[in-house]
């Protein structure tokens, strides 16, 4: 879901300064935009590549993972020694990003896993550099509580549309945006973590475990 929270024109200004994509990430993001598939987009997905680029990350784990949009820039930030766990419950979307995977040139460096996100985090061995959360929003609290025993110190947790189009603003009564608001109260309470919320696109939050 790509919520407006900057003004149309700031949003379309920043839009375009963006370098054009490879072919493999602009046929992506046709295919999400004709599919309605909500993938991060190519502003966000520069966070999260200078976050994986600024923290050396080499072990990568994504909660919710779609076409493998997110995943392939994860993918070329770890480089080849790197290694970016892609997780999604939907079969289908992970054979479409085994494919795009393997045409960007990543798929050494990615284990595509499908199933529950949070149970495939409990059953894959080891700390991580970044844990991406981008489950259904009801989950965010319980993925938080999850990711931060796996996070090495210094780790970040990343996690997209923590700004929900603005409905984060309201008292609201569905499960995704109270999802939503008690990670965001969560992030700020934790004592083991320095968050930030970017306000780009939906919203990013980036959590440094401390
Ligand atoms: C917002 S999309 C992910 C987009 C992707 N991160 C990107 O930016 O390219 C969310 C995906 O998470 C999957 N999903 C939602 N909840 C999940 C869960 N608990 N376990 C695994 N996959 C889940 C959905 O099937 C959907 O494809």
């Amino acid at each position: 879901m790509g919520g407006l929270i900057l003004n149309e024109g700031v949003e379309a200004y920043m839009n375009g300064l963006l370098p054009k994509r490879d072919v493999v990430l602009s046929e992506m993001e046709k295919l999400a935009k004709r599919r309605d598939i909500p993938i991060i987009g190519p502003a966000c997905a520069r966070v999260l590549y200078l976050m994986a680029k600024l923290t050396k990350a080499r072990r990568v784990f994504e909660m919710g993972s779609a076409i493998g949009y997110s995943t392939i820039w994860l993918a070329r930030a770890v480089g080849p020694q790197g290694r970016v766990y892609y997780t999604d419950g939907d079969a289908s979307n992970s054979r479409t990003a085994r494919e795009f995977l393997t045409r960007a040139g990543v798929e050494r460096r990615v284990d595509v896993l499908v199933g529950d996100a949070l149970k495939l985090l409990e059953q894959t061995p080891g700390k991580f550099d970044i844990i991406f959360i981008d489950v259904d929003k009801h989950q965010y609290p319980e993925s938080l509580r999850r990711a931060l025993p796996r996070l090495r110190s210094g780790g970040l947790v990343i996690a997209d549309n923590v700004l929900w189009s603005g409905k984060v603003t309201r008292r609201a009564h569905d499960e995704n945006t109270r999802g939503i608001q008690e990670f965001n109260r969560a992030i700020y309470a934790s004592h083991k973590l320095f968050p930030i919320i970017v306000p780009l696109r939906d919203g990013v939050a980036i959590c440094q475990k401390l």
